[in-house]
């Protein structure tokens, strides 16, 4: 018999009807015509019998639902352990991407040495570059050793007004040093599209510099200028041998750290290039005979997507 039976029921299997005969209410039909027969007699029964009967009575009608009730619960049961089942599997999913997680030695900098040579809304554009940059860093497979050097001016003070956050920010390393002050001159080569040298491979023991600047090629070579001067290796990108763009190919400082992010993960330049660099933005692979003139070197520069 169910747990759900009222107690007083569990009495009635023992029930001296009004002639004096004892009632045993084992099985449930012959319950049901203890109960007919106790109708029956109903206008004889003292007021306490008839309460117990019509308990009774309620007690059988109410069994289908009873039973439907017990069903429906069996089934939120199963389906709650079936969900606690497939929220444990994701959990372990999600653990196992974490460790395959395996930070690169390659050091990445930007250099943030040019505050004074942009306009406000520019160290803005390359403030919202470098939440760019540092978000994806977090999530890569192979992050970076990020650096920011020559932190300071503009952009700092930027930073402290529309995003305080910053201080907290981890796996970064913001310095107000000038990068050889930080660094060894012979692992250090500044990244710029001037430079006659093409990176072929990256060497995850040197320390690679992506000038922090938004200059619309106002200051075109500055960096490749500014290499030179402290006789620092340099390199350009090889976007030349895999993509189809206009002349000159000034990539935004986020494009740049995302590409040098791909690469590690992929190492396969074509592959990086164009999963970082939007279409919409003219870059097409060299095979393809789509005009892309049309594509002026600002386009590219803006960055950020
Ligand atoms: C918007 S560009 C600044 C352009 C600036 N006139 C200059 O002389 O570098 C931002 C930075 O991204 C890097 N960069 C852009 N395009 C590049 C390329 N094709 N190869 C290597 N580095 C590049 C450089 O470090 C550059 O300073």
């Amino acid at each position: 018999m169910s747990s759900e039976m009222p107690s007083e029921n569990l009495m009635a299997t023992k029930v001296t009807d009004v002639g004096g005969t004892v009632k045993c209410n084992i099985d449930p039909i012959e319950n049901q015509m203890s109960a007919l027969e106790k109708m029956e007699n109903i206008e004889t029964m003292s007021k306490r019998q008839r309460k117990k009967l019509m308990k009774q009575k309620q007690w059988e009608e109410q069994r289908d639902l009873r039973k439907q009730k017990r069903k429906e619960k069996r089934l939120k049961r199963k389906l709650e352990r079936q969900s606690q089942v497939e929220l444990s599997n994701e959990g372990s999913v999600r653990k196992r991407i974490r460790r395959s997680i395996v930070p690169s030695t390659l050091r990445l900098i930007i250099d943030c040495s040019f505050d004074n040579l942009m306009e406000l809304k520019d160290v803005k554009k390359l403030h919202k570059q470098i939440q760019r940059c540092y978000a994806e860093n977090r999530k890569a497979l192979h992050p970076v050793q990020f650096y920011l050097t020559s932190h300071g001016g503009q952009l700092m003070d930027n930073m402290n007004e529309s995003d305080k956050g910053w201080i907290n920010w981890k796996d970064i390393n913001i310095k107000s040093e000038h990068f050889t002050e930080l660094m060894k001159k012979e692992d250090l080569v500044y990244l710029t599209s001037d430079s006659p040298e093409v990176l072929n491979e990256l060497d995850e023991s040197k320390a690679y510099i992506i000038g922090g600047l938004v200059d619309h090629n106002h200051h075109k070579g500055i960096t490749y200028q500014r290499a030179q001067e402290q006789g620092i290796s340099h390199a350009q990108l090889p976007l030349g041998i895999f993509v189809k763009m206009n002349s000159r190919k000034v990539l935004a400082v986020n494009h740049v750290f995302e590409i040098i992010l791909a690469y590690l993960e992929k190492k396969d330049w074509e592959e990086a290039f164009f999963t970082v660099l939007p279409q919409r933005k003219g870059a097409k692979p060299l095979n393809e005979t789509t005009d892309t003139s049309t594509c002026k070197p600002q386009e590219l520069e803006t960055g950020s997507r």
